[in-house]
């Protein structure tokens, strides 16, 4: 368990979809590195069993739930003494459209039941959306944060077009952020990463030859878009040997 200190050279993490996957894995990369983590997360026992091997601070949290925001903030705001103001936002979790043991047309447009599909948007949508207007006033000069989109937020993704949607929905957030944030010294982008093998792939898309990167190559490009100086970019990331890049929205000119 790490200890809590007011010193200002410790980052303050806040991680979204902390217990499994991309989350479990930076958890875990940016506690070895010596930053503090607080683990956010809807699994009790995933977020436990994480706060116990890395010294992370588990919340349980639903994200698409406003007052589970709420709740969270009343936590920062009570012991801001001892934990100091967030510095690196990564909100992360997401889900698809459908479970991942369910058959592949369960994913498709026409199979949407209105209870998958409020799921889904409450998460990857309403979760990014809650977790900055939480956040953002809670933020100093300097802090730096990462959504997690995808491949599918800035290509199509005929395997599960609901999901595409959302992810496109967070880029064009973070994208029409990017300036205003700029003004108060804070950036903002969205990772958007091919296939990762993760609890979220379908198990029908797990076909013998699929290759998918692991959650651990990709922490060290989330860490390093914290330090990134250009702001309200998307980066795609396609394989474990190739850096991130930036894929630019139509118009934008900066370098
Ligand atoms: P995962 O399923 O391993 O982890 C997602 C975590 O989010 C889980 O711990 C889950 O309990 C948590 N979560 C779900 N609903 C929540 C809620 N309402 N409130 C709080 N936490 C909640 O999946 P993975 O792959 O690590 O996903 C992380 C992010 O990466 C997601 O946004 C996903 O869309 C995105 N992504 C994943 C890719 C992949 O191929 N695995 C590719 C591109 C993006």
């Amino acid at each position: 368990m790490f200890c809590m200190s007011t010193q200002n050279d410790v980052d303050l993490w806040i991680i979204t979809g902390a217990a499994s996957g991309i989350g479990a894995a930076m958890t875990h990369a940016v506690t070895q590195g010596g930053s503090k983590v607080l683990a956010l997360d809807i699994n009790p026992d995933l977020g436990q069993q994480l706060a116990a091997e890395t010294g992370a601070i588990f919340h349980q949290c639903d994200i698409s739930d406003p007052e589970a925001w709420a709740k969270f903030a009343g936590y920062l705001d009570d012991n801001k003494d001892v934990l100091g103001t967030p510095t690196k936002i990564h909100l992360n979790a997401g889900v698809q459209i459908a479970p991942p043991n369910a058959p592949m047309s369960d994913y498709q447009f026409q199979a949407m039941t209105l209870e998958g599909y409020r799921r889904m948007m409450g998460v990857n949508v309403d979760g990014v959306v809650f977790g900055l207007q939480t956040l953002l006033p809670r933020l100093q000069s300097g802090a730096a944060i990462v959504v997690t989109a995808s491949l599918a937020g800035i290509t199509p993704y005929s395997v599960d077009p609901l999901y595409a949607m959302s992810k496109h929905a967070v880029v064009g957030l973070v994208r029409s952020l990017g300036p205003t944030l700029a003004k108060r010294g804070i950036t903002i982008h969205a990772f958007c990463p091919g296939g990762i093998d993760t609890a979220l792939i379908p198990h029908q898309q797990r076909e013998k030859d699929a290759i998918f990167m692991r959650p651990d190559h990709i922490t060290t490009e989330i860490i390093g878009l914290m330090d990134e100086s250009e702001t309200g970019k998307s980066w795609a990331k396609v394989s474990e040997h190739k850096p991130r890049f930036i894929v630019r929205a139509p118009g934008d000119k900066t370098s």
